[in-house]
């Protein structure tokens, strides 16, 4: 069996389908009821609901899987000791291979969630586990088109001129799926995940406006809206912390670009990774027809 953390998140959404569709036996990890819901909905049968920064939850959910495919949910405040957690529970369960979805250039100190993620894999490559690092670049989010699509703009928190790197949701967890089907072959692996390309803001706007058909406007925003949306409920410490994680990110794709390659992705895929301008054509097809 394997367990996969942040379940309904936005690579565990992709990725449990493609699990199942494989014939594998799939435990998901989530915090709330209603996700547990929807992943029943889609098939899973063993979900379970808790909180991973308790440990007796970390335990529970690593007991009898053969390979475990850790997500740390975003600006996560322990998402460390989450980390360290799986990793130490998964050797005491005698799990088979631990496969980590980190983040390209983990090395990065100053930004958060990328030191967070360097720690987490050098705990795991001293735990004696099998196991495989997925270093994905920026994700290709469909949440950042939905102004694009019903406002005609396109919102970034970090400097307009920086060039980033992005990768398709679908190709990392395409991936993913590949390592878990076959973990011997990409034992002891750490493989950068990136799409082609490097963009600008204005290089993002220019490729909206070819597909769209029109005029699409670039914009710098304060903070990234999701982070206030999506944790009303936070406490002060909780602020803090993710106020400090989205400080550092603005700080530094303000003053460094964030670059990548795209030649291990398409040698593990075996296959073009997707582009940009693929991923907006596939959301705006989507999003025309009210998906
Ligand atoms: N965004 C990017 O461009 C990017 C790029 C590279 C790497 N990353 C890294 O990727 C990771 C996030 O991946 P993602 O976006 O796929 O995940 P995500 O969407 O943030 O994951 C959300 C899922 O995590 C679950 N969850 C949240 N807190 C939990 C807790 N305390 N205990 C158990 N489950 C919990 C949620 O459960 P409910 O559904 O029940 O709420 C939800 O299913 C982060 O570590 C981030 O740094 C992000």
């Amino acid at each position: 069996m394997i367990l996969v953390t942040s379940a309904n998140g936005n690579q565990g959404t992709r990725l449990v389908p493609k699990l199942l569709e494989a014939g594998h036996h799939v435990r998901a990890c989530v915090q709330s009821s209603a996700s547990a819901d929807r992943l029943r909905a889609r098939g899973v049968e063993d979900v379970v609901v808790g909180d991973l920064a308790d440990p007796a939850v970390v335990a529970r959910v690593v007991r009898d899987i053969e390979s475990v495919y850790h997500v740390g949910p975003t600006i996560h405040p322990v998402e460390r000791a989450i980390g360290f957690a799986m990793v130490d529970a998964a050797r005491a369960a005698g799990v088979g291979h631990f496969v980590f979805s980190s983040v390209l250039h983990a090395i990065t100190t100053d930004l958060v969630q990328h030191e967070i993620k360097r720690d987490v894999e050098e705990h795991l490559l001293s735990s004696g586990l099998e196991f495989t690092i997925l270093q994905p670049s920026n994700y290709m989010l469909p949440r950042r088109l939905k102004p694009v699509f019903e406002e005609g703009v396109f919102r970034l928190s970090w400097s307009l001129d920086r060039h980033q790197s992005m990768v398709d949701l679908e190709d990392i967890t395409d991936v993913a799926a590949l390592v878990l089907g076959a973990p011997e072959r990409h034992a002891a692996a750490t493989y950068e995940l990136v799409g082609p390309g490097r963009f600008t803001a204005h290089d993002i706007g220019r490729v909206l406006t070819t597909v769209l058909g029109r005029e699409i406007g670039v914009e710098r925003v304060k903070s990234e809206g999701f982070v206030d949306a999506r944790h009303d409920d936070r406490d002060s410490d909780t602020r803090q912390y993710q106020a400090r994680v989205v400080g550092a990110i603005q700080a530094r794709y303000s003053s460094h670009d964030f670059l990548g390659n795209p030649n291990v992705l398409t040698y593990l895929l075996g296959r073009s990774p997707t582009t940009f301008e693929d991923f907006v054509r596939r959301e705006y097809a989507a999003f025309q027809a009210g998906n």
